[in-house]
């Protein structure tokens, strides 16, 4: 049977950075869950169609594929800020969650980080890792990859979009945000993504 690793936290946490670590560290198929909903996000705006139509928003979500998912063409603010609009939908988290399940059950082992691995899409996995850091330092951390990039970047602007997607993220009805009772919290504040990776790998090699 596939061994699968949940991980979940708020944007900018270090979750993506440290679900590529273990994947590679494993040889496990890794799958970033927030480009599904930015994949199906991306293809309505693309269309020129609304984003609080739910049968629209969904019948889009069914046509999502995974293999073709590219983290560079999704990440624009614009399109995180729809795929939490739109991440608000039941009937469009069903057909995702329905994809992303398929993909866990992938020999030898599967990684998968967004923000309900744990609680609603794979509550069955052996390792649990709620991945966070205070929002000011998650916004330190986006401003700075901004500005490496060479784009301009105002850290009271990220600020203020860190803290609007956490509370959409965290209050909504349907599957919020919140670490599994049985999860693991890695607070990053104050560790590097090294010493985080460590961790991690103590509590996978524990439970493999
Ligand atoms: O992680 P990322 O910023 O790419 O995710 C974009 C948005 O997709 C999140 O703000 C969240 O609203 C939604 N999402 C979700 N459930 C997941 C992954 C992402 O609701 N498992």
């Amino acid at each position: 049977m596939s061994f699968t690793i949940a991980i979940d936290g708020p944007a900018a946490a270090g979750k993506g950075t440290l679900s590529r670590l273990i994947a590679g560290h494993y040889g496990f198929h890794h799958l970033d869950t927030g480009l599904t909903y930015r994949a199906t996000a991306k293809a309505l705006l693309d269309a020129g169609m609304p984003l609080d139509d739910e049968a629209v928003a969904a019948a889009q979500a069914e046509r999502v594929e995974l293999s073709g998912l590219d983290r560079s063409v999704l990440a624009a603010h614009g399109i995180g800020e729809a795929a939490s609009k739109i991440a608000v939908m039941p009937r469009v988290r069903a057909a995702l969650v329905e994809a992303q399940r398929r993909f866990a059950a992938r020999e030898p082992g599967t990684v998968l980080d967004g923000r309900d691995i744990g609680t609603v899409v794979c509550p069955d996995a052996p390792v649990k890792l709620y991945v966070t850091a205070s929002p000011e330092v998650r916004a330190r951390r986006r401003y700075e990859e901004i500005v490496a990039s060479g784009e301009p970047a105002n850290f009271d602007r990220i600020f203020a979009e860190v803290r609007i997607r956490d509370e959409r993220d965290m209050n909504r009805a349907e599957s919020p945000l919140r670490p599994a009772e049985d999860a693991h919290l890695l607070d990053t504040s104050e560790m590097s993504i090294e010493a985080a990776f460590l961790a991690a790998r103590s509590l996978i090699d524990a439970a493999l």
